[in-house]
């Protein structure tokens, strides 16, 4: 068995030119990282709100073994009954019971196994969901029984509810990547108790935009206040951005951090 393996994870995923951008690169990523697992938030990944049971299964053909998510996952109800059938389409562990999907996934690869578990913020955003840190605790209880190896996506706005919840659980978890800013940040780190963090993963998508979306029905609707539809920017060059971390697999500690940015001229 191995002594190390490496985890890539990459950000919000946004619409076919984050999709796009993924495929390219995503062989050659895994070969230059030497990559064990892949983790992608797919939350964008249709037409940039929500995914798709044929999106799902793009990305697991191109070797992701858990796609999280967040807000934007109850866009597409068609792929409700996937996410129930299928463990590896994760929505926020918070959201209440009841809700299609769960909210972890075991991943087994060459005898190593690891949980990915996806939870939401809520400062600064709109759903009044269950509180992240109590659900992350109570869930690690159970986790802990599978895996040494616990894999967070804190999907949130605010950094300080995500560096708060790293801190809060360092030691216990392997590493916490934010994600839902679609912006990533260059504050990549290994916490005190062996928790590797990143406050945000970025996205896939179109660089010469707003978050992957075109600029100028957004700058309109902060001008006028008016209700705008956003479109998925499609103009060149395109970003893939994420990190990749790595994990000691006796003790389900981090040893390694780095930052993974793409950028591709189309
Ligand atoms: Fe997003
Ligand atoms: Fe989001």
């Amino acid at each position: 068995m191995k002594e190390k393996i490496r985890i890539l994870a990459l950000g919000d995923i946004i619409g076919s030119s984050g999709r796009t951008v993924f495929q390219k690169h995503i062989q050659n990523l895994k070969e230059t990282y030497n990559v064990d697992f892949v983790v992608v938030n797919g939350e964008n990944s249709s037409h940039g709100r929500g995914i798709t049971t044929k999106i799902a299964r793009f990305f697991k053909q191109h070797g992701v073994d858990a796609i999280t998510s967040g807000n934007h996952i109850w866009a597409n109800k068609e792929v409700f009954k996937f996410m129930d059938e299928e463990q590896y389409v994760l929505r926020p562990a918070n959201y209440p019971g009841g809700c299609p999907g769960s909210g972890y996934a075991l991943v087994e690869k060459d005898g190593v196994r690891i949980a990915v578990v996806n939870v939401q913020g809520r400062v600064f955003m709109r759903d009044t969901i269950d509180c992240p840190f109590r659900t992350l605790e109570s869930l690690l209880v159970f986790l802990k029984t599978k895996t040494n190896i616990i894999f967070v996506d804190f999907h949130a706005e605010a950094t300080s509810e995500k560096l708060g919840l790293a801190y809060y659980l360092d030691g216990q978890i392997s590493a916490l990547v934010g994600t839902h800013t679609h912006v990533q940040t260059a504050d990549e780190r290994i916490l005190e108790g062996g928790t590797a963090y990143i406050t945000d993963l970025g996205m896939a998508g179109s660089f010469d935009s707003m978050i992957g979306m075109k600029k100028g029905p957004i700058i309109d609707r902060f001008i006028t206040q008016m209700p705008r539809k956003f479109e998925v920017s499609e103009s060149s060059p395109f970003i893939l951005t994420g990190a990749c971390i790595e994990v000691d697999v006796e003790s389900g500690k981090a040893t390694s951090i780095e930052r993974v940015f793409v950028k591709d001229e189309g």
